[in-house]
């Protein structure tokens, strides 16, 4: 049986190809799963997950929760706004406890960069980083990921461009490293004041002007403006965003072939990307939804069942 190299998946940068390639190519048998009647398997039997968010989600918190289930692993579930950090406790505090409730794979979405890391190197559990603040975000870009092979095939060769908002991402950085293992050709769009600096040592090209960057493209990842960190400071105003940058069904029309439209969630409507977009032909935005939940199966069950 084939195992990953990685004891945590933390992010996507480093992961070599053949554990994103074990991680895609196990996913299909989770599918398989999720179509079945019974959507349950005894995988992770004994095992318990706690789910420690941090920060706010809906959609990544209830997608791992369900595929933590559909595992048949205990889950417990632990949101900061209703928890001791309130009190002054710190986050190796907090995880200390946690983990010696006997804990076996810990999930934590956090607002700081490196938390999973930090932790993953002082306790005994198994860490999946859900998100640390605008570093990484790794089981979004491998459902992303999971998503475009469905659609083109194969990762290989493919022109992916992550529009808008990349220098508060963590969607956008774990796409461009996944997508640039996996032999991808990455580029990125959106205003200058969005861009992080060193994006170019990357391997990645830049777009500024959002037509040439749907002319380069087989697939566009559109991502919302991160509001809650700062980014509506760095353009005047979301009517012009969504001019300059907008994904509308105008600009597809114009470019007179398919281009897939990818976008990890919560959308804004009419601000990055119009409705007529995200929901129509080409939009994959809800199959990415039900891949996630296969993607967060596959990941917990290969993490969770290597051996020490
Ligand atoms: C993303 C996140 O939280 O980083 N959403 C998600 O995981 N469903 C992207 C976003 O918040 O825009």
């Amino acid at each position: 049986m084939a195992s990953l190299h990685i004891d945590h998946l933390l992010g996507l940068q480093n992961v070599p190809k053949e554990d994103i390639t074990l991680i895609l190519d196990s996913t299909d048998t989770f599918l398989e799963i999720l179509d079945r009647p019974i959507k349950k398997v005894p995988t992770l039997q004994g095992k318990t997950v706690v789910n420690l968010f941090f920060e706010n989600s809906t959609r990544t918190r209830i997608s791992f929760e369900l595929a933590e289930r559909r595992l048949s692993a205990d889950v417990v579930n632990f949101a900061a706004g209703s928890s001791s950090v309130k009190k002054g406790e710190t986050l190796l505090d907090t995880a200390r406890n946690i983990e010696a409730m006997k804990v076996d794979i810990v999930v934590m979405r956090h607002s700081a960069a490196g938390a999973g890391h930090f932790l993953s190197k002082r306790c005994t559990s198994r860490f999946i980083n859900a998100g640390d603040g605008a570093h990484e975000h790794p089981t979004q870009a491998l459902l992303d990921m999971c998503t475009l092979r469905q659609k083109h095939g194969s990762l290989d060769g493919l022109n992916v461009c992550i529009i808008g908002d990349i220098a508060h991402s963590r969607v956008a950085r774990s796409n461009i490293y996944g997508l640039l293992t996996m032999g991808a050709d990455v580029a990125v769009c959106g205003p200058p004041s969005m861009m992080p600096y060193d994006l170019e040592k990357l391997g990645v090209r830049i777009f500024h002007d959002v037509d040439e960057a749907l002319q380069f493209s087989d697939a566009v990842n559109v991502l919302r403006i991160q509001l809650e960190r700062d980014a509506g400071a760095d353009f005047p105003t979301l009517r012009e965003y969504n001019q300059t940058f907008g994904i509308t069904r105008d600009r597809l029309d114009r470019l007179g072939r398919e281009v897939t439209v990818l976008h990890p969630g919560p959308i804004n409507r009419g601000v990055e990307i119009e409705s007529e977009v995200a929901d129509g032909p080409y939009s994959v935005i809800l199959p990415q939804v039900t891949n996630g939940v296969a993607i967060r199966m596959a990941v917990l069950y290969l993490i969770g069942t290597k051996a020490e």
